[in-house]
């Protein structure tokens, strides 16, 4: 008889058990072919120069792979990782531990209305990546679309890498009626997307 696997299962996820969490990333990295370029896709939309000293904040920042991009493609950037998993942030600070100094970790529920003001700003730029869709209701995730437009300064820019399985429409609607004066979806390859939203009122 073939010994037993023990193949990793992501479904339905336990982002509160360090078990779970560590299994998960193991998971992940292995998908850092195909994730990391579209990452970099991501950061090109970013209307910033390389050596800016932007203020970051990273929704849902898991184990800190979004804020290693930024820090790649802005090595002066200072970022807050948000995210509601202990295990993911402890995570994070083990892998980005030679950049401690540039990053804050801040434990908080985007379902919480008080998130916006427990992770600071205001921020130039708010990133994040397969994370907002994991919050299930539209409802809740545009109202994080409002929050981080506020928090972001005249001028500041979100760039959201998600999975939108019913479509973008209604998301650049949204944000579009958040506040951002351009948004554009700049890859999709169903159900995964880019999308830049960007504050025109500088
Ligand atoms: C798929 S992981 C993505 C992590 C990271 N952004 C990346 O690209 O590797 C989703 C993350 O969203 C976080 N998350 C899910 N629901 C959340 C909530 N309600 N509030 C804050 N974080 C949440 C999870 O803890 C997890 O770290």
């Amino acid at each position: 008889m073939p010994a037993a696997t023990n193949v990793f299962n992501p479904f339905p996820h336990d982002w509160h058990s360090a078990e779970y969490v560590s299994g998960w990333i193991t998971h992940d990295v292995a998908r850092d072919p195909e994730r990391r370029p579209l990452l970099q896709q991501m950061f090109g939309a970013a209307p910033f120069a390389r050596d800016a000293e932007l203020q970051v904040l990273d929704v849902g920042a898991g184990y800190g792979v979004v804020t290693e991009e930024t820090l790649n493609a802005f090595p002066a950037a200072r970022v807050t990782l948000q995210d509601y998993s202990q295990p993911m942030l402890d995570q994070a600070r083990r892998r980005l531990s030679d950049r401690l100094g540039r990053l804050s970790f801040v434990l908080c529920d985007l379902t919480d209305p008080s998130w916006p003001r427990q992770v600071g700003g205001p921020f130039d730029l708010g990133v994040s990546a397969i994370a907002l869709h994991n919050l299930r209701s539209p409802e809740k995730i545009f109202a994080c679309y409002r929050a981080i437009h506020d928090l972001l300064k005249p001028g500041g820019c979100f760039l959201n890498c998600d999975r939108f399985v019913e479509g973008t429409d209604r998301h650049v609607a949204e944000l579009r009626d958040a506040g951002f004066g351009r948004v554009e979806c700049i890859s999709e390859q169903a159900p995964r997307a880019i999308l830049v939203a960007a504050r025109t009122d500088a």
